[in-house]
């Protein structure tokens, strides 16, 4: 629940900038907008901040094979990033990435703190080492045969066949995937946090309600075998910050991008000097904070990251909203690598409305994956949103522009179905908090099918046949206009765009507090395209 009065720190995942922002990222960064819009909507004071994770491996590999210096390259994507996010509407209020100073400031401030808390542990370690390339090899770039049941072709990390996860040492003939030579073993000394001296903590913290319960069942799980030492350096080359004091040593880029929240709320901070660092992050802290994230980096935010910041002695998230993975044919789009709709390709084809509606419409505040279907995906739109919705204001405003120079009636000819449509506020309000958004989506078009059903019984075409003129004719239409303003009103957190068009149409704010008083003797504009019927690209969106 949130308490009314807290101020609200609202993140999500940090995109890494080795790729373009596709529609499983913003399936993310819509819902958390979504929620965010909300709570604004209701007066609420929000903050909604994220960054390109702009380092690591992924990052030096993809500039080095495009010839360009790592520094140039998240430059570009970092640019990318955030026209693709601003063009599908998500409101944040700071966007950074994880090579900025301030990160650079907190990573070798925070891990100062820690070193001389006695939380991190200096060891030396043997891993996969690539002669030719002179560097170590981490697990997703190296393959070999599963030592248990002997499948070839498996990561360093896990078998994709037999599921057992293990060392990249132990598979038998492994291969470097950049070189495609046999690596040696090498040491070499690393940095672990000692993610075991926080364990009562973090147990504590996992059972205050933080978590739903099927993904704290889940965390719960990796607690039986107890936390483990996590490496926090890596050796050069490596894209990242460097250790101070330490040649040729590197933050993991999983260090630094958590850490990233605190830098870019830091740095949003230097911008608006009204927000108060402390009241955000300090122990004593008067705020609420919610992580937005998706099921691959539960480990990381549930153990590692409230761990590094009891260690810093910062406050923890209040709570962390999991979602499942956008899907096409039932695989991650992230993985299914020849058929992924990249955010920038959506919108030569449709806006970002649509999108924004159609994963509403499947989103619940579960980690089940969300299946992208196109013909699915046209057809709710067409239905739902134009034949539904956007008709009902067209044929309502038709006559009150044409008959009644654009002027809805002074009362309301049905009191029950306004106050039916009233009653609904509430409840729609708390599945916004619990992120319910599919039964919202569900009821939308319930109501919409109720306000058509009315018009549609009392037939105001027929009465104009006699006097188009008819005062009831009026009265009908403003009804409708009423409905609508419901409709839109509940809407507006997940279609931006189509909201703003219809509060130029009826020369209003759309607001929940609005509704408690109905729209009459009020002008309304003349009736302009609210939203065009799209049209079936067939697979022209995978390239
Ligand atoms: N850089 C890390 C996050 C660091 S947060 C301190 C990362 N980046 S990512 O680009 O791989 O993913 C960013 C977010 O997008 C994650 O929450 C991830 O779960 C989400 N998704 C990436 N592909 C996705 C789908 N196909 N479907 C749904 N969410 C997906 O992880
Ligand atoms: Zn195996």
């Amino acid at each position: 629940m949130v308490n009314k009065n807290k101020k609200i720190l609202v993140t999500c995942a940090l995109p890494y900038a080795n790729g373009p922002i596709h529609i499983g990222h913003l399936l993310e960064h819509i819902q958390a907008d979504i929620w965010v819009r909300y709570h604004r909507m209701q007066g609420k004071n929000v903050l909604f901040i994220c960054a390109d994770d702009s380092h690591g491996t992924a990052v030096m590999l993809k500039a080095k094979l495009m010839n360009i210096s790592p520094e140039a390259l998240i430059k570009v994507i970092f640019k990318k990033h955030v026209k693709d996010l601003l063009n599908f509407n998500i409101s944040y209020d700071n966007y950074s990435h994880t090579h900025s100073k301030e990160n650079l400031y907190y990573v070798q401030k925070i891990f100062l703190t820690l070193k001389n808390k006695g939380y991190i542990k200096e060891k030396n370690i043997s891993q996969l080492y690539d002669s030719s390339e002179k560097m170590f090899l981490p697990d997703r770039l190296v393959k070999g045969t599963c030592s248990k049941c002997f499948m070839i072709d498996q990561y360093g990390d896990h078998c994709e066949n037999c599921g057992s996860v293990y060392n990249a040492k132990d598979l038998i003939k492994p291969k470097s995937q950049i070189s495609g030579t046999t690596p040696i073993l090498k040491d070499s000394v690393h940095f672990f946090l000692n993610l075991s001296m926080f364990e009562k903590k973090l147990k504590v913290w996992i059972n205050s309600g933080v978590l739903d319960k099927n993904v704290k069942n889940k965390v719960i799980e990796w607690f039986k075998t107890g936390l483990k030492l996590w490496d926090i350096s890596r050796d050069s080359p490596y894209f990242g910050f460097n250790i101070p004091g330490y040649i040729n040593k590197y933050f993991y880029v999983w260090l630094d991008a958590p850490i990233c929240y605190i830098s870019t709320f830091q740095n949003l901070c230097t911008k608006n000097q009204n927000i108060n660092f402390k009241e955000f992050w300090e122990s004593t802290h008067t705020t609420s904070l919610y992580h937005f994230i998706g099921k691959d980096i539960i480990y990381f935010h549930s153990i590692f990251w409230p761990a590094i910041l009891e260690g810093i002695n910062f406050r923890k998230p209040t709570k962390i909203f999991v979602h499942g993975y956008v899907t096409l044919n039932n695989t991650k789009m992230s993985k299914s690598k020849n058929k992924l709709i990249k955010a920038s390709t959506w919108l030569k084809f449709f806006d970002s409305d649509s999108l924004r509606y159609y994963f509403a419409s499947k989103s619940s505040p579960s980690i089940k994956d969300i299946e992208f279907n196109l013909q699915d995906f046209i057809n709710r739109i067409n239905s739902d949103i134009v034949n539904k919705i956007v008709n009902l204001a067209s044929r309502c405003s038709s006559f009150i522009n044409n008959n009644f120079n654009g002027f809805l009636g002074n009362k309301l000819l049905d009191l029950n179905l306004y106050s039916l449509f009233l009653n609904k506020n509430k409840k729609i309000s708390k599945m916004f908090k619990y992120r319910k958004y599919s039964s919202i989506v569900y009821t939308i078009v319930k109501y919409a099918d109720r306000s058509n059903n009315y018009i549609n019984n009392k037939r105001p075409w027929d009465l104009c046949k006699d006097d188009k003129y008819n005062v009831k004719i009026q009265l009908i239409c403003t009804m409708g206009i009423n409905l609508f303003r419901f409709l839109i009103t509940w809407l507006k957190p997940i279609m931006p765009d189509l909201s703003r068009r219809v509060e130029k149409f009826l020369n209003i704010k759309l607001s929940w507090m609005n509704l408690n008083y109905p729209l009459l003797n009020h002008k309304i504009s003349k009736f302009q395209h609210l939203y065009e019927r799209i049209n079936d690209c067939s697979d022209k969106i995978f390239l």
